[in-house]
Formats: C-alpha cells, structure tokens, sequence
C-alpha cells in the first residue's frame, strides 16, 4: 500500500524527468542523424501529436483510477477478465530490460565526465579509437561505472517515491534545463545554427524506408516513457485533483522541446567545426568531445556541463525505469521497498554485464545473434517492438474493455465533452490500427 504521494510539481518535474533522458539528448540526434534529419524528426513529431500524447492520458488514467502496481490496476479496472488483463501490467518489466543497456551508457557517460575534467582528444580520429577502446576493449572501466550507476539508481529508488524520487527531480531537472538552455543559447550564436535548423527541419524523403518509420514511432514511445508502465506507476501516486491532460500536456511539450533544443545545440557543434551528423550512438562520444576540444578552454567547460547534464537526464529517467517492477514486488509480495529494489536491480545489472560484454571484442561473438549483438537486440526489441505494444495494450484497455462512463467521469475535470470525445476516438479507431501497421513493418526489418 502506498502512503507518499507525489505532490503536483514534484509529479510533473519525475514525469518530465522520466521523459526527459538519454533518448533526446544521446538518442535523438543520432538517429535523425542516421535516418537523414528532417523528413525523420517530422514523422516523429507527428507521432508524438496524433499518438503519444493520448496514449500518455490513458497511461496515466489507468495509475490514476487504479492507484495500485501496473498488474494490481490493470487487474482493478477489469474485474470481469481480471485474469486476462493482469498480463499487461507485466509491461512493467520492459523497464528492467531497458535498463540494462540504459545503465551501461550511464556508465560511458560517467566515464565522459571524467575525460572532459582531465584530457579532451584532440582529433575526431583519437575520439573515435579511445570510445572504441572503451567498448571493444577496456571492460573493467565499463563494469566499475555500470556498477556505480546501478548504485546510484537503486539508492534512489530504496527511498521512495517522495524522498527518493521526487526529491532527485527537484534538484536534477531544473538544473538540467538551465544548463541546456546556457548551451543552447551559445549554440545559437555561432554561424552553422542556421545549418543545423535546415538539418532538422527540411525533411529529404529519399531517406526514409519502413525501418525509419518503425524507429521514428518506437522512439517516440521510448522518449515519451510510453507502454511500460512508468508513467502509470507514477500517476497511482498522483494528488485526485490534477488536470490530467494539462498535465500531459506539459511532460509532452517539455519532453519534445528538449529533444528539438539538444538536437539543434548538438548539430550545431558539429557542423560549426565540420563534424559527421550520422556517427551513429557515438555521435554524442566520437564526434562532439573533438569539437569541444577546438572550441579551446570554453569547451572543456562546455564539455563538463554537456556530460553531466546527460548523466542527470539518464539517471531520473533510469529510476522510472525500475520503480513499476518494484512497486510490484512491493505491492503482490510485500517485500520491503529495500529488497525488492536489489532484487530488481539486479536483475538489471547482471543481465547488463552481458550487454556490455556483447560490444567487447572478446565476447562479441558468443553474444551476438544473426544480425545483432546483444546489447542492440535489447535497445531494437524494447523500443521497437515491446512499447509500441505497451502502447497497444493500453489504448484497448481504456478505449474498449474499461467502460466508458467510468472513463468519462474520472476525465471530468480533465476535458470538456468535444476535447474527450476526439481523444476517445483517437483511442479506439486512429491508435491500435497505426501501431498494428507500424508492428508489421517489423516483419521487413528481420
Ligand atoms: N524516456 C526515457 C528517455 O528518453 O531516455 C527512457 C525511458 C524511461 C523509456 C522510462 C521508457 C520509460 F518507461
């Protein structure tokens, strides 16, 4: 049973914290990057309108009305099919897998703090070997920060959701936002800003194929913390009296805002000093400290603030990722919030070893399967495949199996009559038919 409660702001600022993370500041830019800039972030923006933002209003809905665990709400608001739906509160667990690459790159990014405090390489050439040495090679480094990441978000999660989370937010998110708006700021005075915004927003179609359109909807799932039961997690500690779709409305805003200012911010740094936009996840190691190192002494400060800003979009995104799976251990097992965090988190962290091993020279071929090796084939099937399908599930529930009066009366305050019956439609007609489209698009990507 839960007694803490997020209070209004300190919900918006850890569902903006949840939002907010490694996918628009590593992740964004670096497959509009790959998938050629413009037509890519368009595609996503409207992904994140027509489908994200209801689906964030029925995700929330169920935390709301069920204020249970994401398998003890589902089980709640179905009491005819209990049995069935119980299964999809189990799409809490896509977190536990996410994490497991999710603390890894935390841990690079710790490393990066390091190296921008004492040495920058000077040439794209030297970035490029020291972050390929890093993974292919240098596994001790990766397990010491993976495991200090680990530490970091389990420590925060044992303390719960007030003092643990909430409390994090407070001081993380704003802190974030005032560094990316510094830099974005400098950004915006150097020449290649204008490049950067042709980058992003004048779509080239001939890049995109169905592999763009399913990573462009699976990423704005990811981005958004969609169809793993975050964000409804969340909202079962949420005050009764917030306005869910104001609410929505801002970790939407805030979420695509910060990815459109970090991508902007990063390509401008890039195309200023004649950098690579498609290096791929290295994008944000390879090319960019070398750019910082060109910049002179500005950089190296520069450089300090990026890095640490990204480990504090990581970690506030990484404690929403284990919170569901041990607020269900908490809730069905009464375990005490300090085991089920370990349990949980370990999971996460040994299975993470693997993840990390699978980049490694020496173990890249035990760990890699047909096309992938391990570490991608977690990224690709939790952002590709199992939250589209989150997202799935959840709009059937609320739009099909939840009754309609009873969904209607706890929006009340939250929309006016027209505002819920588009969203409404959107949920039944509009919602599961895309993603059902999207999902089979996966079957070219095999
Ligand atoms: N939204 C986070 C990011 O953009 O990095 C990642 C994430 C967090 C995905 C929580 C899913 C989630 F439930």
């Amino acid at each position: 049973m839960k007694i803490a409660r997020f209070s209004r702001m300190g919900f918006i600022l850890a569902a903006a914290g949840s939002a907010v993370g490694l996918g628009n500041i590593w992740k964004f830019p670096y497959i509009a990057g790959e998938n050629g800039g413009g037509a890519f972030v368009l595609i996503y923006l409207i992904t994140v309108l027509a489908i994200g933002f209801s689906v964030m209003i029925a995700e929330m809905l169920i935390g709301y009305m069920g204020r249970l665990d994401s398998v003890g709400s589902f089980e709640k608001l179905a009491p005819q099919n209990k049995g069935t739906w119980k299964f999809a509160g189990f799409i809490g667990f896509t977190g536990i897998l996410i994490l497991t690459f999710y603390s890894v790159v935390i841990g690079w990014i710790f490393h990066y703090i390091s190296v921008a405090l004492v040495a920058l390489p000077s040439s794209v050439e030297e970035a490029e070997q020291s972050f390929t040495q890093l993974l292919q090679a240098d596994i001790g480094t990766q397990l010491f920060y993976h495991t200090l990441a680990f530490l970091s978000i389990t420590l925060v999660v044992v303390k719960g959701i007030k003092s643990g989370i909430e409390k994090m937010n407070y001081i993380l998110m704003p802190t974030l936002i005032i560094m990316l708006i510094g830099m974005f700021l400098y950004a915006m005075s150097l020449d290649a800003f204008s490049q950067a915004l042709e980058f992003m927003f004048v779509p080239d179609w001939s890049k995109i194929n169905s592999e763009s359109l399913v990573v462009a909807v699976g990423h704005a799932f990811f981005t958004l913390s969609l169809g793993m039961a975050s964000i409804l997690t969340y909202s079962a500690s949420l005050p009764k009296t917030v306005n869910l779709t104001k609410t929505s409305l801002i970790i939407v805003g805030l979420d695509t805002g910060i990815a459109i200012i970090a991508g902007l911010m990063l390509f401008t740094f890039l195309f200023q000093y004649g950098a690579e936009p498609s290096k791929g996840p290295g994008l944000v190691f390879i090319s960019l400290p070398a750019v910082f190192y060109e910049m002179g002494s500005i950089g190296t400060l520069l450089a300090v603030i990026f890095f640490v800003g990204l480990a504090f979009a990581g970690l506030t995104s990484a404690v929403s990722l284990l919170e569901p799976m041990v607020q269900y251990l908490i809730d069905r097992y009464k375990y005490s919030r300090l085991k089920a965090s370990f349990l949980a988190g370990n999971f996460f962290y040994i299975i993470g070893i693997f993840a990390l091993l699978s980049n490694t020279q020496a173990y890249s071929e035990l760990l890699t399967f047909g096309s992938r090796n391990l570490f991608d084939w977690i990224d690709f099937i939790t952002a590709s495949v199992l939250l589209p399908l989150g997202g799935l599930l959840i709009s059937i529930f609320i739009g099909y199996v939840v009754p309609k009066e009873q969904v209607r009366a706890a929006l009340h305050s939250s929309m006016t009559d027209m505002g819920f019956a588009i969203w409404y439609f959107f949920l039944r007609y509009i919602i599961p038919p895309a993603l059902i489209i999207v999902m089979f698009n996966l079957l070219n990507v095999f």
